[in-house]
């Protein structure tokens, strides 16, 4: 046989054992077999480079690095789901279908919601072409030669499809192959994972394809964005899609009216721990295409779809001791030292304790079997003791005297729960304080995680914050160090550079000064707009951001009225940080106005009508006062109605809203 033909027999018969291994779940060869045909390819196209193909499974183990993501606009936007807490709430929802599609029952599609990352791939006349993120709905990140190595992707559709096809669906990285991958990472001393979800999000955001086709990543597709109709029902698609090449997790049904649907979330419920890759609810879809177009769409999803969530996993383990921590503020907090257990998708070690109010409040005891509580990606909490379980009367926990770490006294302003160490210089602090800089929702410094943090302060190389942008002056000491070299040392270099012009907010949160949170920061950043601005603030001003009380107003003053701070301001400055500043406003609709959006909006987000008030001069507050201009309240509005009309607030619908915008000329 010429070279040729037997490259494309190959690749023809590797594909086809792809398929029944990934998508069939029904392999016909093992996997030693399948490795020779493999290896033979690898090895004709290396002899014959004319005869490599974008669609040959040799694709699939990665490609040399690029430089960054291109970005993609999705055809049709990716749009979220409403979420149903409650079987009222999923009752509603049917309510209102029967209701508008005039009929006694609607048959639905209920599958699987995988608890991963989203992904749309797009096949031109056949051939895989594009893959993309979700990013933010519209645009998001090109990731193709991270895609081909996933399992359950056809780099080439099996039946001829003309033109566009966009399928949707979610990357995974099963239980078994975390666990697997995580262990490896600690054992190189690597930071490790959480969970599944961000270990498949970290890997398809890798720049090199070789290392996302190392993690073994699986992808279940679940919808069509952009293309042909394939059938005229979602379950009639999804079955196409399998035919196509596609995995399609098999765990769904069509549910013939609202009871159906019932009995297969609970038993989807049931499946959860054993199923091998994390799920966390139900997706409800209306399975006649035609019916779902009648229902259409609002700004932010289909009105034919929605997603049933599962309430906080828990489990029962063992208190085996209670740790203090020392925060990046000096606070002290208890941490449960759990028997390790598996719950939401981790297993478990420790657990937040909040403080001593609620340790004895919920009376846990060392030795107490307790219920250990995780929903999405919150820090897992000890909800109580089975007092049932409990062996004789353990002794109450008790608070610490001194830092567990410097051994300072630890001390308790009046009036607060919180226990502190008043030792700025505690090396606990410092490293938390450092760990809080690096984070994603601060500065995101790819590479500096707590493990490396730890070891360039047992080094001596790092003492505080100022000092990351000075770690370049010991790039071949870094190189040096085992498991580390001059790639890994040109990557972090590379990634401290990259944070030093990140948004204002960014820095400010990073700073890590006391009550300031993710959105405080922003409501700084956009009050002040660049850091000279924030370092001149008076008490007043801040005082004057909505949301911004006395307590956090003082703070932020003290912080930025301390010398050592203005000291740590000046050597980032020094360093080259160049905080990027925050966006003028283009209008003065809304100037010296404070408006509060609450209840469900259906032509935006909150945070959309709150970025629109804030372009057009004026201000968003998370919460009514006196002060608050206009509350517009959509359905579902709660407390926040209620205090404006007690507080004689001008209430509007978001019709009323979208009227002012109209009268003033703003288009949405
Ligand atoms: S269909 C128009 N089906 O859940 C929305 N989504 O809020 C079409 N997800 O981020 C989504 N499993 O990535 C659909 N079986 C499933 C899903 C699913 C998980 C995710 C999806 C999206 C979110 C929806």
């Amino acid at each position: 046989m010429q070279p040729a033909d037997r490259a494309a027999w190959l690749r023809q018969e590797l594909e086809r054992h792809n398929y029944l291994y990934y998508v069939l779940d029904r392999p016909e060869i093992d996997d030693t077999t399948y490795d020779l045909m493999f290896r033979e390819l690898v090895d004709l196209e290396a002899d014959h480079p004319e005869l490599r193909t974008p669609d040959s499974p040799t694709q699939r183990v990665g490609s040399a690095p690029v430089g960054e993501f291109g970005t993609h606009r999705h055809a049709v936007p990716m749009l979220s789901l409403d979420n149903a807490f409650e079987e009222a709430e999923l009752r509603a929802f049917d309510d209102r279908a029967r209701r508008e599609l005039h009929v006694d029952r609607v048959d639905y599609h209920a599958e699987l919601k995988f608890d991963g990352l989203s992904l749309s791939l797009t096949y031109r006349d056949g051939a895989l072409e594009t893959a993309t993120t979700r990013g933010d709905g519209d645009m998001g990140e090109v990731v193709t030669p991270n895609a081909k190595t996933l399992r359950g992707v056809p780099l080439r559709l099996r039946h001829p499809v003309s033109g566009l096809l966009e399928v949707r669906g979610e990357v995974l990285l099963f239980k078994d192959a975390f666990d697997a991958m995580n262990a490896e990472r600690a054992a190189r001393g690597e930071q490790v994972y959480v969970n599944p979800r961000n270990a498949a999000s970290g890997s398809m955001r890798q720049l090199d394809s070789r290392i996302t086709a190392s993690r073994k990543l699986n992808f279940f597709a679940y919808a069509i964005g952009a293309g042909p109709t394939l059938a005229p029902t979602q379950s009639g698609t999804l079955a196409r899609l399998r035919d196509l090449g596609f995995a399609v997790n098999r765990e769904s049904i069509t549910a013939r009216g609202i009871d159906e649907l019932l009995a297969f979330i609970e038993r989807a419920q049931s499946l959860r721990s054993d199923l091998p890759f994390g799920i966390d609810g139900v997706v409800i879809k209306v399975n006649d295409l035609a019916q779902q177009a009648t229902l259409g769409f609002t700004n932010r999803g289909p009105r034919w779809a929605v997603a049933f969530k599962f309430p906080a996993e828990q489990a029962m383990t063992v208190l085996q001791g209670i740790l203090w921590q020392v925060g990046r503020t000096g606070v002290v907090t208890p941490v449960a030292d759990l028997a390790p257990v598996f719950v939401g998708g981790v297993t478990v070690t420790r657990a937040t304790l909040h403080n001593m109010e609620d340790l004895s409040r919920k009376d846990v005891r060392v030795g107490d079997t307790v219920i250990v509580q995780r929903a999405g990606d919150v820090i897992p909490e000890v909800v109580g003791p089975v007092l049932e379980k409990r062996v004789g009367d353990p002794p109450h926990p008790t608070e610490p005297e001194r830092c567990p770490e410097c051994e300072t006294p630890l001390v308790r302003k009046p009036g607060e729960v919180a226990l502190r160490c008043p030792n700025r210089q505690c090396p606990a602090q410092i490293a938390a304080a450092l760990r809080h800089f690096c984070s994603r929702g601060a500065m995101d410094i790819e590479g500096l995680g707590a493990k490396l943090i730890d070891r360039f302060l047992e080094l001596g190389w790092l003492s505080d914050i100022p000092g990351i942008f000075r770690l370049h002056e010991r790039a071949a000491e870094i190189a040096a160090l085992d498991r580390f070299g001059e790639q890994s040392t040109s990557n972090l270099l590379a990634a401290i550079e990259a944070s030093k012009t990140r948004p204002l907010d960014r820095l400010v949160f990073g700073l890590g000064i006391r009550f300031v949170g993710d959105r405080t920061a922003k409501d700084l950043a956009r009050e002040f707009r660049t850091l000279e601005g924030l370092r001149q603030c008076t008490y007043e001003a801040l005082l004057a951001v909505p949301d911004i009380g006395e307590r956090t107003a003082r703070e932020i003053e003290a912080w930025f009225e301390d010398p050592e701070n203005h000291a740590i301001l000046d050597r980032l400055l020094e360093a080259g940080v160049a905080p990027v500043e925050a966006e003028a406003p283009v209008g003065d609709l809304f100037v010296d106005e404070i408006w509060v959006f609450t209840g469900k909006l259906e032509q935006f987000s909150r945070e959309d009508a709150e970025a629109l008030v804030m372009r057009y001069g004026g201000k968003a507050a998370g919460s009514v006062s006196k002060n608050t201009t206009a509350v517009v309240a959509g359905p579902g509005a709660g407390s926040k109605l209620v205090k404006a009309q007690q507080l004689g607030v001008p209430v509007f619908d978001e019709a009323e809203f979208l009227a002012k915008l109209a009268a003033a000329g703003i288009e949405l």
